[in-house]
């Protein structure tokens, strides 16, 4: 049983200690929050929970994996002290906010031998490697990925406030927290583009509400769209020589239908799972199991690939965070 750690203490939190306890895989052991009185009732769930306000202290702790889902711009200083203190890391997507940040981890991960993991549920659903398999066959034309949700803390952004979600202090916005899950299909299906672009609409400290990207490939093009200001209820559709896939979403993928110019119909046969973060954790579980040896130095390079892209892409927008800008 892996004993597990927690920073970040929103509901996301809560969802991952849900799928990774349906694993039968993972106990909660730990939790650290800025205030003991947010880690308590975090905890209330769950009997003998460890809290802490002090992270070196919870990094001391008896724990083999922590899980981070922190404001983005926290994830890589969090990430780094804990393969330093010898802990396997899950990072909640996106996992850094330039790609030598991601570099500095892997090469900090190997070097004290722990795992690192970018939890980019999509990537690591069944249902990615199943529309993969059958792409393998295809002659890929173009592909179309969208994911745009209307944010719940948009009303506050229009109060004057500024939520972590739109801040440049904590690298938000619609491309680095949606538009990364259409990068992940789209290298992770077509690997690296040759070159990238995006164009959206910004606030005044740069950050994105809605953007549509392209990525160029020699012989083809995807194009992305993000949004948090905007629901989009599009399909994702990929385009081939024979015919049209279209997926229900760019994620928790549970249809995927290829019909071909002749009329032809494949269902693909995907799998629901019972939560959507089951398969993430299920899959970095038995890595650090040392079972997916292979899969592993894959996720690392796809996730490389990600941040390259992704940083490329923001910079082309002309996004820049707090740091950035100094
Ligand atoms: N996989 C998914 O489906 C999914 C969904 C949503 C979010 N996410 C990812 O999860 C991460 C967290 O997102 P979120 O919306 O939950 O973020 P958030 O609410 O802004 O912050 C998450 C937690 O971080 C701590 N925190 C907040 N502001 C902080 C600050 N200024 N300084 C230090 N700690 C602070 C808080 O915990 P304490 O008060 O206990 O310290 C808070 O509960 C992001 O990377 C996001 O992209 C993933």
């Amino acid at each position: 049983m892996l004993r597990l750690g927690i920073i970040g203490t929103s509901w996301i939190s809560q969802e991952f200690i849900k799928a990774a306890h349906l694993t039968g895989r993972y106990g909660l052991q730990a939790v650290y929050s800025r205030r003991l009185e947010t880690a308590q009732d975090f905890c209330e769930p769950y009997d003998s929970i460890s809290c802490y306000t002090d992270l070196v202290d919870f990094l001391d702790s008896d724990l083999d994996v922590v899980y981070i889902a922190s404001p983005n711009s926290l994830h890589f200083s969090q990430a780094k002290l804990a393969i330093l203190a010898k802990k396997h890391v899950i990072i909640e997507k996106p996992a850094v906010t330039n790609p030598s940040e991601w570099t500095e981890l892997t090469k900090l991960a190997k070097e004290h031998q722990v795992y690192l993991f970018e939890a980019a549920r999509n990537y690591q659903e069944a249902a990615f490697q199943v529309i993969k398999d059958f792409l393998a066959g295809q002659e890929i034309l173009g592909a179309n990925f969208t994911f745009a949700k209307y944010s719940s803390k948009l009303p506050t952004l229009l109060a004057g406030e500024m939520p972590n979600i739109f801040s440049d202090v904590y690298a938000g916005g619609a491309l680095m927290d949606l538009g990364v899950y259409c990068l992940y299909l789209a290298i992770g299906f077509f690997e690296t583009p040759i070159s990238s672009h995006y164009t959206a609409q910004q606030l005044p400290n740069s950050v994105d509400l809605y953007g549509q990207g392209v990525l160029i490939y020699p012989e083809f093009q995807v194009a992305i769209q993000a949004g948090k200001n905007i629901t989009s209820h599009l399909p994702a559709e990929i385009y081939t020589k024979t015919g049209t896939l279209t997926l229900n979403a760019v994620a928790a993928i549970n249809q995927a239908q290829f019909v071909s110019h002749s009329g032809e119909v494949i269902d693909l046969p995907l799998t629901p799972c019972s939560h959507v973060m089951q398969e993430e954790a299920e899959a970095f579980a038995l890595a650090m199991a040392g079972q997916k040896e292979t899969a592993y130095l894959e996720w690392l390079q796809t996730a490389e690939q990600v941040h390259e892209t992704l940083y490329q892409m923001r910079q082309s927008a002309g996004i820049q965070f707090k740091d950035e800008k100094e």
